[in-house]
């Protein structure tokens, strides 16, 4: 199989994913692949900016390319900032701003559970295909940890006591959102060999 573009200029992403990947299948960034673009992420769906996100890197390459777009939803915030999480403070995407709008909106709630939804967006040989992989939790009320990034420092998942921030990227894969939706993909991708 040629190489999957994995349309991101997210560092992070990428090396989670390669962590899961292993030698089983080559990805190549954006960066890799010679591409310099912002993609937008116009919609107010996961699903929906994550087709637009690989239908631009296709329509651009001509190439299979995968991407994916992760919110984090909170059930006592009616699952925001899920779609808008990383603006949520404002389009400067601030990592420490987002935690400190969030912890301030939870402050004097009592439900503290969330859960990250990631959906990948495929297009092998033109045509696409989505998985999805979610990971339940709970945000915590300071910060911990200093791995990872964005809401990693607040987000204990269900089963540990550590933040993500406080996991390597082998400890937070046995638990992450991104691997969930990297392995179905990967039993799809190896159905096609
Ligand atoms: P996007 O998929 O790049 O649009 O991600 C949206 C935002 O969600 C990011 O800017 C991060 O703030 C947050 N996010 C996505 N994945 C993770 C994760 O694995 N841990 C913590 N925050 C994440």
């Amino acid at each position: 199989m040629d190489q999957l573009i994995f349309a991101t200029n997210n560092q992070h992403k990428v090396d989670e994913i390669r962590v899961v990947l292993g030698d089983l299948f080559a990805i190549s960034t954006l960066k890799e692949a010679g591409i310099d673009i912002d993609i937008p992420e116009p919609h107010d769906k996961l699903e929906a900016n994550a087709t637009e996100k690989s239908l631009t890197i296709h329509q651009l390459t001509g190439k299979n390319c995968f991407s994916e777009d992760t919110g984090l939803e909170v059930t006592s915030l009616n699952g925001e900032p899920g779609v808008k999480s990383a603006r949520y403070a404002g389009e400067e995407r601030s990592f420490d701003a987002n935690i400190d709008k969030l912890l301030d909106k939870l402050s004097s709630l009592p439900n503290r559970e969330a859960r990250f939804r990631t959906v990948i967006s495929l297009i092998l040989n033109g045509r696409e295909i989505q998985f999805e992989g979610i990971c339940e939790g709970t945000i915590i009320k300071d910060r911990r940890g200093g791995h990872g990034f964005g809401y990693d420092p607040v987000f204990v998942p269900a089963g540990s006591d550590k933040t993500f921030a406080e996991m390597s990227l082998e400890e937070k894969s046995q638990f992450s959102h991104r691997k969930k939706a990297i392995t179905k993909m990967i039993a799809f991708l190896k159905e096609q060999k």
